[in-house]
């Protein structure tokens, strides 16, 4: 068994804890949002955050996540800053990558809040996206950056 908060809340899972973490979310706890691509933490499709981190979950064991509190991208609530910057700007083509690539925005600007060009390429740059919507996403990265200052400085 192996407990975890899992978007705010307790979870017990009882699965294999070598299993890797995206196949706990996706066919036991039903979290789809989360995809799989490579299954070789190469593309970044299935990308959530282990307290606050982006983290592969096609190659992290569930036993990984014990005591660990795991976000999701339904954990965002579909409200989010970053979300709201990605509609705004229409930035999925396919969408296939596009909540990895929203997992990967959002824990970079938790930890820079207003990011350089160079910041976004180094934390974005292992979130492959087939469709090539690159420059839409470093416009909304750097819009949902805008916001958040202005909210705060309202
Ligand atoms: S599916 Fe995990 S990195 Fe590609
Ligand atoms: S939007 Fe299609 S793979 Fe990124």
């Amino acid at each position: 068994m192996t407990d975890m908060t899992l978007n705010g809340e307790a979870v017990s899972l009882d699965v294999e804890a070598d299993m890797p973490l995206l196949w706990a979310l996706r066919d036991h706890l039903g979290l789809t949002g989360t995809k799989y691509g490579c299954g070789l933490a190469q593309c970044g499709a299935c990308t959530v955050h282990m307290d606050g981190h982006p983290i592969r979950a096609c190659v992290t064991p569930v036993a990984a996540a014990e005591g660990r509190s795991v976000t999701t991208i339904e954990g965002l609530g579909g409200d989010h800053p970053v979300q709201a910057a990605w509609i705004a700007l229409n930035v999925p083509q396919c969408g296939y990558c596009q909540s990895g690539q929203i997992m990967a925005a959002v824990a970079l600007l938790e930890r820079t809040p207003e990011p350089t060009d160079r910041d976004i390429d180094q934390a974005m740059q292992g979130q492959l996206c087939r469709c090539g919507t690159y420059p839409r996403i470093r416009q909304a990265i750097k819009q949902a950056a805008r916001n958040r200052v202005q909210e705060k400085s309202a």
